[in-house]
């Protein structure tokens, strides 16, 4: 079955001052639907600069990103910001909540973006904040929420356009961690019930339990799947893979 997600070779330079950063080199990576896996690696490993590329938010300098069947790299800015809206949602560290409206409105907007029709936005809101046991919680604003149910309207607008990715960076880093572990536990919970492709990138030890697959960066570079070291690719030698 072709996978939800798929990187190939994904590497990305940043030209700074100081010379080329590798923030990505030749990152290989795959996710089918109800899987979720870890990115861990050191502050500067490449985590972000990695589920940046694979949502979209930023082109690859080079290889490839393919969403299902469609080559997300190939396309146009408004065509992979469709894509986006189609087939992606986004979990943010900050959480991103708009702090004048309700955990609802927060919810809707995205669906509002994609001009889904009115009936079925007020349903798929209510789905999304069920999921995430906020129902009773729907007209209240971020400001009104702890941290960990701030985080819970952020996953419940992320899945409410009920996308086939959900792409979080470090989910639960403003989180203590015990609310970290409920956050994680929902999000586990809700790719394996909802059949959603995930990658979570996170620094902490306890969520990498969550995982179906752990994938770990270091300067850049895939080290190692599920602790197993993924030997280097060596120019010029045969792939080892
Ligand atoms: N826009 C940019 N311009 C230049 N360099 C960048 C840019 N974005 C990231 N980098 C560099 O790429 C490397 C990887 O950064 P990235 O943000 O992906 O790391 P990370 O693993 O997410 O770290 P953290 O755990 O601190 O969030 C770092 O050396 C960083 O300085
Ligand atoms: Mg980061």
């Amino acid at each position: 079955m072709t996978p939800a997600l798929r990187g190939e070779k994904l590497t990305r330079t940043f030209s700074s001052p100081a010379g080329d950063v590798h923030a990505c080199i030749d990152i290989d990576i795959e996710v089918a639907a109800g899987e979720l896996v870890v990115v861990r690696g050191a502050s500067g490993a490449g985590k972000t600069t990695l589920l940046n590329l694979l949502g979209g938010l930023d082109r690859p300098t080079s290889g490839t990103v393919w969403l299902g069947d469609v080559e997300a790299t190939s396309l146009d800015e408004d065509a992979l910001a469709a894509l986006r809206r189609e087939r992606l949602g986004f979990v943010f560290q900050s959480f991103g909540l708009i702090p004048i409206l309700s955990a609802a409105e927060n919810v809707e907007l995205p669906l509002r973006i994609a001009k889904t029709p009115p009936a079925e936005r007020d349903q798929r809101v209510a789905e999304a904040l069920r999921l995430v046991g906020l129902d009773g919680h729907a007209a209240q604003r971020p400001g009104e929420l702890s941290g960990g149910q701030q985080q819970r309207v952020g996953i419940a607008r992320a899945i409410a356009a009920r996308p086939h990715v959900l792409i979080a960076d470090e989910p639960t880093g403003q989180l203590d961690s015990r609310t970290a572990a409920t956050v994680m536990d929902l999000i586990g919970d809700l790719v394996h019930s909802q059949g959603l492709a995930a990658v979570v990138s996170t620094h902490d030890p306890l969520l990498v339990e969550r995982a179906d697959r752990v994938i770990e960066l270091h300067d850049g570079r895939l080290t190692s799947i599920d602790g197993r070291p993924v030997p280097r690719v060596v120019a010029g030698a045969d792939d080892p893979r």
